[in-house]
């Protein structure tokens, strides 16, 4: 019987997961190994080894209602796309106001999860996590566990040719917070996602020269849409969702002609080699602006590196570049489990949340998943779901005749069956 539930993490699905919970009369002990709960938006000047925040300037590129959980909305005098300082006070309100305080521990690394020894019969999970503060690690048994580490966990580097000899400093965005280190030096920002182009806007401001350097370009899309509305608005709705489905070509013809509008992607060398469907795409107002004004330059992917200067595929060359910033994504990451649990290379989970080979599904991911709208009404949706399936369990437990193993749930397809025969 699903009583006990650990939640490892505490951003903004961490908190769904422990609200749904709650909501199902389950117990949600929550650990997070950061000082404070918001996860990504738990913004910190110094950085935390092992933890991605966003950069000091970063705004939400979704608007607030559209983001937000579904039984709170964001305050009034919150601008329409937030702050991250805006955020992270919307997550403390939703903390405080579903009393999900005392759930949490902080300062509390999980390091291992494993299954008891009765696993097969009790679904149950073995939790090891460390008090950071004094080091103190301790195991406790949880009959279910919900995985919220997010999936910002490992960021990943680039390789370049001569990369070892380049003679300025290399960092990638997570080490990124501020633009204190870059003044009037000349920057090579790699990547062209959000928090690529977060970081050479932001660095533009104070540097002699940002480069962007882009292998694929990318369509750069704007929070300002047309009429002064949130461009968000236009796209994220059922009809647009309905339209996409039946009409793709059309959809993404509409996409790049909308983009194409505020910013001739090719003239200023953003050249996306992808469609917009396709494509991860850029979130960004200010891209076209600096681009008009020279700050920041267009290039092709990085060939090779020689001291302080960088040849391009197209064969130019740039010299004196003093630092390069890696906006070269992230990896999610799972050190704490045996990849015998979750194959993180597969990626093939049910609904991106039930690893698919599991006997008994005690064990979900939440929000462990990329798309082009909002996370958090997804992460709350995928608790529901999670802890309606921790509830099944229960009743498949005491209805299945338990010396008959083969009746218990083997794949979530029975997990949904014996959830709508017992609970609608
Ligand atoms: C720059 C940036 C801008 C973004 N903008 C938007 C946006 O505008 N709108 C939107 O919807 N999404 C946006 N996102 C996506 C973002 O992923 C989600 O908004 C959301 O923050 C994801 O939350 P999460 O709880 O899943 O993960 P995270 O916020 O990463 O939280 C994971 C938590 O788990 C903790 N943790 C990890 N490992 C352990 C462990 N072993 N033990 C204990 N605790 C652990 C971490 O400390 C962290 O607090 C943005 C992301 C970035 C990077
Ligand atoms: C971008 O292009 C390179 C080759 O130029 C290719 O190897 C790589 O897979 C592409 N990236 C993506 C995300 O498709
Ligand atoms: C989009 O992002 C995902 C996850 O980072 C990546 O695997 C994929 O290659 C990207 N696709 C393109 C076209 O850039
Ligand atoms: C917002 O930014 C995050 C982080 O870069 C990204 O994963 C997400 O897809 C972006 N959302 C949109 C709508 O572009």
């Amino acid at each position: 019987m699903v009583q006990t539930v650990a939640v490892v993490g505490a951003g903004v699905s961490g908190l769904a997961a422990i609200k749904c919970c709650l909501d199902e009369g389950l117990q949600p002990v929550c650990f997070e190994m950061s000082d404070d709960i918001g996860g990504l938006w738990h913004y910190k000047e110094n950085i935390d080894k092992d933890r991605t925040t966003t950069m000091k300037v970063t705004v939400a590129n979704i608007s607030k209602e559209i983001m937000a959980y579904s039984d709170f909305p964001p305050l009034a005098v919150y601008p329409i796309f937030m702050h991250n300082t805006h955020l992270k006070d919307y997550l403390h309100r939703y903390a405080d106001n579903f009393n999900l305080r005392k759930h949490i521990h902080l300062n509390t690394k999980v390091i291992q999860i494993t299954e008891t020894e009765d696993h097969k019969t009790s679904g149950q999970w073995c939790v090891k996590y460390q008090n950071i503060q004094d080091n103190k690690v301790t195991s406790e048994v949880f009959d279910a566990v919900m995985v919220c580490t997010g999936v910002f966990g490992k960021p990943v580097m680039p390789t370049f040719q001569g990369m070892e000899t380049f003679q300025g400093e290399i960092i990638h965005t997570r080490e990124y917070k501020t633009s204190k280190n870059f003044e009037g030096k000349t920057t090579l920002v790699v990547g062209l996602g959000n928090s690529a182009v977060d970081a050479a806007i932001d660095i533009s401001e104070v540097a002699k020269q940002v480069y962007i350097s882009s292998r694929n370009g990318s369509w750069i899309f704007g929070r300002l849409g047309p009429g002064g509305l949130p461009g968000d608005m236009l796209m994220l709705s059922r009809v647009g969702f309905y339209l996409l489905k039946k009409f793709p070509s059309l959809l993404n013809k509409l996409a790049m002609s909308q983009c194409s509008k505020k910013l001739n992607h090719k003239l200023f060398g953003l050249n996306p080699k992808f469609s917009p469907l396709q494509s991860n795409s850029t979130v960004n107002d200010m891209l076209g602006y600096k681009l008009l004004t020279g700050e920041i330059k267009m290039k092709p992917g990085v060939k090779q590196i020689c001291g302080h200067c960088v040849e391009f595929v197209d064969g130019s060359k740039i010299d004196g570049i003093d630092s390069i910033v890696c906006g070269t994504g992230y990896l999610p990451d799972f050190p704490f489990l045996d990849s015998g649990v979750i194959d993180v290379d597969k990626s093939n989970m049910y609904l991106g949340m039930f690893p698919p080979d599991r006997k008994v599904h005690t064990l979900v991911v939440i929000g462990c998943f990329r798309q082009k709208g909002p996370i958090i009404p997804v992460t709350e949706m995928q608790s529901r779901l999670a802890t309606m399936v921790f509830k099944v369990i229960v009743l498949s437990f005491r209805f299945v005749d338990q010396s008959n193993l083969s009746r218990e749930p083997t794949s979530c397809l029975e997990v949904t069956f014996i959830f709508e025969k017992f609970l609608c």
